[in-house]
């Protein structure tokens, strides 16, 4: 949530943050501001922007300006404390000695701070908890005594508890920028005589692909010379410098309206290259060079708790079906949010597998890091390479979908379930599993990406279908066993895009309550596609039709049966249950996608939502 960036370098900051921000935008799109110091000025002045709404609307406040400065901090905003408005907007400014910030995360002790620094004499302008530490770093700040820009931040940091990551500059200091992390994605990118810090990559690929990491408490004082990490107490640190791996025209919409539209259509390349080099279907064992050196330990472990948030949960919950049906492994799936609270029992042999897009899921992490303290082996499924999670398990697979942009996850969907199931064979084979059986399910996993582009060839019909039902406030979406969660992702989807209300669940749980919500020609999804409940799910169907409910199924191709029992019908092509997932959730997302649009929605930004949860 919330996406940063600063510049210091040589080139005019003002239109690099502008840019930068444009790319981050899908981490937070509720306010926006840029804040350029203009060394050559003296004595030297913050130059401050804000704007309510996109970065557009800044780009528009910003016009006509003539700001020559060479380093700045820009902010675009997922409200946390304080409404959407301009003085909430980051950055934020102290009342004394001219200190701009930008932060992204929570000060969770912010109430305290603040009636100690109003008891001290400050004056707040906003009510947000990043202006304390704004306000506290100026508070600290004493150059002529040693405590500069550096050390106050430092100093500050050492007062405050919860998650930030943070750039802050100082007219006193016009050459510096200190920036800081804990709980929030951070890195630096090291250019040519230039450094840019970022929440994220896509903010730095057009401009260097290498960059350094930084892990929690650490502090980065960078001039246009060079930079010193250390900790929060001042110890040296030496940093971990990565090639980012994006290419630009990976985060460009290529020819799309949409970046949703673009990442749901390039599923069947995404998928191609999270399989490449990783089935070997002649003695049937999987390829995963991330997990190799812990096989025996994943082979006699006693049980996987799966954790995850959101769609990645939806891809866990599969793998609970499928590390117990392909591989005979206890498998649990949990909430991140709830395992981190609960006391949960890790006993030896306890493996625990986090699942995430973005690696930076802040339940997920904090999930990670109690599994780890209570001597879990920890693995990740992880899309953004060098990502916390990535750094932080002790082994991982990673997705190798390429960046995900558009908020809603379509590709890591997907990606996920495809490394899950490889990771089923990679168990089962290792556990139970004939190399015939493993062999042909892996001729199986590398067809669905020709398969999936046969689904993609019919969204026309599937718009078209959509929008016959769009003004219906109320779905269901409804499946069984592996496909339970994709019934799960397919309301997700419809709900967080197109704000139609929506409610996945298995579909024999139906006639336990939610039955009573079906009146006449409310849309029923069904996910009937041949399984071994595939008679059940008919048994259904036809509790929903006879009720008044307007039936949408998707279906195995050359299933004859259920046009007569279903109103619409959304063919995939035959696959095997356990793989079909990957199959079933295409028509949803693409039913997503024309609902939002139907609905006059912005796909790529839904209201109230950013890309990556780092907050709790
Ligand atoms: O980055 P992660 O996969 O950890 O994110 C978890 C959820 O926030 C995420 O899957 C969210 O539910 C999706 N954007 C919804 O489409």
């Amino acid at each position: 949530m919330c996406g940063i960036v600063a510049y210091i370098g040589t080139r005019p900051a003002r239109s690099l943050l502008v840019e930068g921000l444009k790319r981050l935008e899908y981490r937070g799109y509720d306010s926006a501001g840029v804040a350029v110091i203009d060394a050559k000025n003296s004595p030297a002045k913050i130059q401050l922007a804000k704007a309510v709404g996109r970065v557009s609307n800044l780009e528009k406040r910003l016009e006509g300006t003539t700001w020559n400065g060479t380093m700045g901090i820009g902010h675009t905003r997922w409200a946390t404390h304080g409404g959407v408005t301009e003085a909430n907007a980051h950055p934020h400014t102290d009342d004394g000695v001219g200190i701009a910030l930008i932060h992204n995360g929570i000060i969770e002790n912010y109430a305290v701070l603040r009636t100690y620094l109003e008891q001290k004499g400050h004056t707040f302008v906003t009510d947000t908890d990043t202006e304390v530490l704004t306000m506290l770093i100026g508070e600290l700040y004493d150059a002529a005594n040693g405590v500069d820009l550096e050390a106050a931040v430092q100093a500050a940091l050492r007062e405050v508890t919860g998650a930030y990551a943070i750039c802050v500059i100082c007219k006193e200091e016009p050459d510096v920028i200190v920036a800081a992390r804990k709980g929030s994605p951070l890195i630096v990118g090291i250019g040519n005589g230039e450094y840019i810090v970022a929440s994220d990559p896509q903010a730095i690929i057009a401009h260097t692909a290498q960059a350094m990491t930084l892990d929690d408490y650490n502090v980065v004082k960078i001039t246009r010379d060079g930079f010193r990490t250390s900790t929060i107490d001042n110890v040296e640190v030496t940093p971990q410098v990565l090639q980012l791996e994006s290419e630009l025209d990976e985060i460009d919409l290529g020819g799309y309206e949409h970046y949703m539209q673009k990442e749901i259509f390039e599923q069947p390349a995404a998928l191609r290259n999270t399989l490449r080099g990783r089935l070997d279907m002649k003695d049937g064992r999987v390829v995963l060079g991330g997990v190799s050196a812990f096989a025996k330990d994943l082979v006699r472990a006693r049980r996987i708790i799966m954790i995850a948030q959101g769609t990645a949960l939806h891809s866990a919950m599969i793998a609970e079906y499928l590390f117990e049906d392909l591989a005979r492994m206890p498998t649990e799936c949990e909430y991140a949010s709830e395992f981190r609270y609960r006391n949960p029992i890790v006993d030896d042999g306890t493996v625990v597998m986090a699942v995430s897009q973005s690696g930076e899921t802040a339940d997920t992490l904090a999930a990670l890091h109690e599994a780890r303290d209570r001597g879990a082996l920890t693995l990740g499924v992880v899309n953004v390479v060098g990502s916390t999670m990535a750094r932080e398990t002790d082994a991982g697979v990673y997705l190798r979908v390429g960046p995900e942009i558009g908020v809603a996850s379509t590709k890591a969907f997907t990606g996920q379930v495809a490394v899950l199931s490889m990771l089923s064979l990679f168990l089962g084979r290792r556990r139970l599993m004939s190399p015939q059986t493993a062999s042909e399910l892996q001729t199986e996993l590398a067809m669905i990406p020709d398969k999936i582009e046969q689904i993609l060839a019919l969204a026309p019909e599937i718009k078209a279908m959509t929008e016959r039902y769009v003004q219906h406030d109320n779905w269901l979406f409804l499946g069984r066993g592996v496909n339970y969660p994709v019934a799960l992702e397919g309301a997700l989807k419809l709900k967080e895009l197109s704000y139609i209300h929506a409610e996945g669940m298995p579909a024999a749980e139906m006639k336990h309550g939610p039955i009573a919500l079906i009146t006449e020609g409310m849309p029923a999804v069904f996910i009937a596609n041949k399984g071994a409940q595939y008679e059940k799910v008919l048994s259904n169907i036809a509790e929903t039709r006879s009720r008044g409910g307007h039936v949408i199924a998707v279906a195995t191709e050359g299933d004859k049966h259920i046009r007569s029992v279903a109103e619409d019908v959304l063919f995939i092509p035959e696959c095997p249950e356990p793989l079909s997932p990957m199959l079933t959730v295409v028509p949803l997302q693409i039913m997503a996608y024309y609902a939002a649009l139907a609905r006059g929605h912005d796909v790529d930004k839904p209201r109230n939502l950013a890309k990556s949860v780092t907050v709790e």
